[in-house]
This record gives structure tokens, C-alpha cells and sequence, in this order.
């Protein structure tokens, strides 16, 4: 028996490194796709390791449920995975964020449960029930609020749901007074976790505090909107590790606890980071209705320009900084955007630099994924903080569906972009920009760098454009 012990130990120490080494390499484009296979590795050895573990306690019960769930869960996630398109890819995560949360929440629901209504069934060695509810009480806190929040921030992001063949947008919406409504549901969710240690037996407190986490989650996310959204959803993300974590300690075991810690002190590092690029607070993007979604009218005209006269400029170009953005994921054209740079650097000698704004696209990474699969040399690749100084020196900033992450309103004190750091694009000499209209971005705010006069506008989808500019430099 001490035998088994030990190999089950060394079971969850191989998980819990793998997930460790996975997450460090997940740290750069290069080595991400080798992290994140080391990580389903991880969790492969972990349930390999915990069905040991089950088979070597009390035996297993129900393996054909066991295995159904692996199955039909697997099918699902591998599914999605391969149907989801690179911008669906936001809505999936808060998704699965959800699920992560839900699942947690309701094995620590029937595991203490099963203690609550059988008092003479053995704890786990070193709980006492009490401590027991507390953690299943914070586990359903947690748990609860990021499934319900995760489903809105989904709808949110996908901009409304279609019921009955009719589309309902999805309100964003936070009254002044919401606040100290969310911070009362909040203390009575301590009040009755301290209650149910007084009265551990009565499983009322629990349900109340699954309702009450229910009703928090949608609130928490209901007044955030526009460019906040990715980091409530980053913030989800790490709540569901924590749900996950206190469920490990309820069940005694070990490797969901560092799995849960990882996931909730890896998503709130990149909560914080996401907040710095868009210069936010946390806290106010979590109690000040600030993401705007209102998109502002526009009454401004400009007149475009055309690829001939595009791919001629470029013809006296000595560096060129590519500026992707969300219109680029949109439209697929990152495969045309390398060929377009390999064109001009080998025709025209041409210095080619890709400006990366942390928040371009939908998705942290965005657009690294897609330049790495389009081959882009990593070092062409560039960070905001980098490639800002410069931008003076470049002759042409070539802007291929982004706007609010180059938009200089974000330089002033007002409006939904206030102080968000910017790729620096009206600092080139000229700025040719590729989108198809002139409406505005994410943010819902107007564009200045669109009206400039060193501005030249090419209007049309990522794709045809990037293809009609290649061609007319090839006839150079
Ligand atoms: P956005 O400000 O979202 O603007 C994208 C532009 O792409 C639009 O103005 C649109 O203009 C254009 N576009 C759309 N489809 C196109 C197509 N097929 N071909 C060419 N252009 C097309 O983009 P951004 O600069 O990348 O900024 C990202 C925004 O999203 C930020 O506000 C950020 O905070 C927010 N956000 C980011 C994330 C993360 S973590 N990256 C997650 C959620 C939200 P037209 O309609 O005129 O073509």
C-alpha cells in the first residue's frame, strides 16, 4: 500500500511539472504549441493518476459513467476546438471558463454532500465537516459567479444571442447604485458561509449561496463592455482556478489544488498585464460601466486612395512597419501580408517590421498566432513598447484592419480609450490604411488618423486588398 502511495505521489508530481514546464514555454510564440501539448499531457497523467488512486481506495463505481464522461467530453472539446475560427476563439475560452467554474462547483457540491447527509461516513483524514462546508461554500461562491458571468461575457462577445429567429443584443448596463448591491449580495455570501459553520448539517446556507453567486456573476459582468471585455474574461479565468483549487482540498487532492493555483495565479498576472496595455485600472473596469459601446456617429468623409498607387510609394520605401489589427483576423489575410513583405524586401530591399499592440484582435496573442502561421520570422515581430521609437524613422506605417490600438484619441483624457497606450502610426511619414470603411473600432470611437493628410485610405476587405497591392507591386 505504501508502494501505491508512492507511485500516485509521483503520479501528481509528473502532472504538476508538466503543467509548470507548459506554462513556461506557453511565455513565447516559438516554443507555445510544445507548452500547451505539455500541458494536455499534464492532465492526462493527473486523471490517469486519480483513476489509479480511486482503483487502489474503494475500487471504482460506475466506470461506464467514467468513461462516457471522458468521452463525450473529449468529443465536445475537440469538436469545438476544431470548428472554432481564430476570432470565435475569445467566446470559447469564457465558455470553457464557465464550464471549468460549473465543474468545480459541483463536485465540491456532492462531495460535501455526501458528508452532510451521511453523518457517520469517515472524513477525509485531517477535515473536520466544518471546514468542509467552508471550502464547498467558497467553491460555489467562486464557482457559480464564473459560470453565470462567463455565459454573458460569451454572449457579450458574440454581440447578442438569436432566440425564435430574432436577435437579442446583449445589454450593457450598470446603474450607480449596482455597486452597493453587489457588495451586499457579496457580504451575505460570507454571513451565510459563516452560518453554515455554525450549523454545518443544514444544506439551505449552500443553496443560498449558490443563488446569490448566480446573481453576482451576471452582475459583475453586465456593466462592463467594449475594450474591458478580454480582461473580465481573463479575471474569469482565473476565478474558475480558484474554484477549482478550493475543490481540490475538499476531494484531498493535490494536483488539483496546483492545477486551480496555476490557472488563477497565471490569469490574474495576465488580468494585470491586460489592464497596464489599455492603461485600466482593475478596479474600474470592474465597477465603473466604462467599455462603451455606443458607437459614435460619424459625419466625416475621406476620399480613398487605390493599390497602384499604394504599391508605388512603397516602391521608395526604405522601412516599412506592418500594424496588424482584428480586421486582419477577420479577413485572413496574414498569408498575403508575409508574401506582400517578402515582395518588397526582396524588390525593393525594403526593411519590414510588424508592430504588435498586446491588445490587437480579440485574444491575448491574437495577432502572434496568426503571423506565426502565416511564418512571419518571430524577430519581425515586434512589441508596442519597442517599435514606437521607431516609428519617426519608418516611410510608410501599412495599418491592416487595426484602429483603436493605433487611435490617437486614446492620448487624450476622454472617452472609452482614455490613456490606452498606442502603436505610434501617425509618427510615420505616411500611413496607408487598409479597412473598409471608416467606422470606427472595438472602442466605438472615432478615428482622427483616418482624416489626416499624410493618410492614405485603401477601402475594402483585409484580403482583396492586401492580394489587389501585391499584384501592382509585382508589375513594378
Ligand atoms: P478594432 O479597433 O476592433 O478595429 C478593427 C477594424 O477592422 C474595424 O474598424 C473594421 O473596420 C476593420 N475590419 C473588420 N473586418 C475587416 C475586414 N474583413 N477587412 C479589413 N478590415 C476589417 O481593432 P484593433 O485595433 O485590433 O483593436 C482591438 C480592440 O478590441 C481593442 O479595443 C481591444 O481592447 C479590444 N479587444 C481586445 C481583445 C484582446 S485581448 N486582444 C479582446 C476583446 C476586445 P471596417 O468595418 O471599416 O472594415
Amino acid at each position: 500500500m505504501m508502494i501505491d502511495d508512492q507511485w500516485i505521489g509521483l503520479g501528481y508530481l509528473l502532472s504538476a511539472s508538466l503543467f509548470i514546464f507548459g506554462l513556461k514555454r506557453l511565455s513565447h510564440p516559438r516554443t507555445a504549441p510544445r507548452g500547451n501539448q505539455l500541458g494536455a499531457m499534464g492532465m492526462l497523467v493527473a486523471v490517469l493518476t486519480t483513476v489509479l488512486q480511486m482503483e487502489l481506495g474503494d475500487g471504482i463505481e460506475g466506470w461506464i459513467l467514467i468513461a462516457s464522461g471522458l468521452l463525450i467530453g473529449g468529443l465536445i472539446g475537440w469538436f469545438m476546438a476544431f470548428r472554432v475560427e481564430m476570432t470565435g476563439m475569445p467566446e470559447m475560452v469564457a465558455l470553457f471558463n464557465g464550464f471549468g467554474g460549473a465543474a468545480s462547483a459541483l463536485v465540491a457540491l456532492s462531495e460535501s454532500w455526501k458528508y452532510i447527509e451521511d453523518e457517520t461516513l469517515e472524513l477525509p483524514s485531517g477535515l473536520e465537516l466544518e471546514v468542509m462546508v467552508v471550502a464547498a461554500g467558497l467553491s460555489a461562491l467562486v464557482g457559480w459567479m464564473t459560470l453565470t458571468g462567463s455565459l454573458l461575457a460569451m454572449l457579450k462577445l458574440k454581440g447578442g444571442v438569436e432566440i425564435f429567429g430574432k436577435w437579442i443584443r446583449t445589454p450593457t448596463w450598470g446603474p450607480s447604485w449596482l455597486n452597493p448591491v453587489k457588495g451586499l449580495l457579496f457580504l451575505s455570501t460570507l454571513v451565510l458561509i459563516y452560518l453554515s459553520i455554525q450549523e454545518p448539517t443544514e444544506t439551505d446556507y449552500l443553496f443560498a449561496i449558490i443563488g446569490i453567486s448566480c446573481l453576482l456573476g451576471i452582475l459583475l459582468v453586465l456593466p462592463i463592455g467594449g475594450a474591458d471585455m478580454p480582461v473580465v474574461v481573463s479575471l474569469l479565468n482565473s476565478l474558475s482556478g480558484i474554484a477549482a483549487a478550493f475543490t481540490g482540498f475538499i476531494i484531498s487532492n493535490s494536483v488539483l489544488i496546483v492545477a486551480g493555483s496555476l490557472v488563477g495565479a497565471s490569469g490574474l498576472i495576465l488580468t494585470f498585464i491586460m489592464c497596464k496595455a489599455m492603461n485600466r485600472e482593475l478596479i474600474d473596469v470592474l465597477f465603473k460601466a466604462f467599455g462603451g459601446s455606443d458607437k459614435e456617429q460619424l459625419t466625416r468623409t475621406k476620399v480613398g486612395s487605390d493599390a497602384d498607387e499604394v504599391a508605388m510609394m512603397v516602391d521608395g520605401a526604405q522601412k516599412v512597419i506592418i500594424v496588424p489589427g482584428y480586421g486582419m483576423a477577420v479577413s485572413q489575410c496574414q498569408h498575403q501580408v508575409k508574401e506582400f513583405a517578402d515582395l518588397i524586401s526582396e524588390k525593393f530591399d525594403t526593411e519590414v517590421k510588424y508592430a504588435i499592440h498586446p491588445v490587437a484582435g480579440r485574444m491575448p496573442g491574437h495577432m502572434n498566432v496568426l503571423l506565426a502561421e502565416a511564418n512571419v520570422p518571430y524577430d519581425q515581430l515586434i512589441e508596442m513598447d519597442e517599435i514606437n521609437p521607431e516609428m519617426p524613422e519608418a516611410d510608410i506605417a501599412l495599418i491592416i484592419g487595426a484602429n483603436d490600438t493605433c487611435n490617437p484619441a486614446a492620448r487624450t483624457n476622454e472617452g472609452p480609450l482614455a490613456g490606452m497606450p498606442i502603436i505610434d502610426a501617425d509618427l510615420a511619414r505616411t500611413v496607408v490604411i487598409i479597412k473598409r470603411s471608416l467606422s470606427v473600432g472595438y472602442a466605438g470611437v472615432d478615428n482622427d488618423l483616418f482624416y489626416m493628410d499624410k493618410t492614405m485610405m485603401l477601402f475594402g476587405d483585409g484580403k482583396k486588398m492586401m492580394n489587389e497591392l501585391n499584384a501592382a507591386v509585382k508589375e513594378l
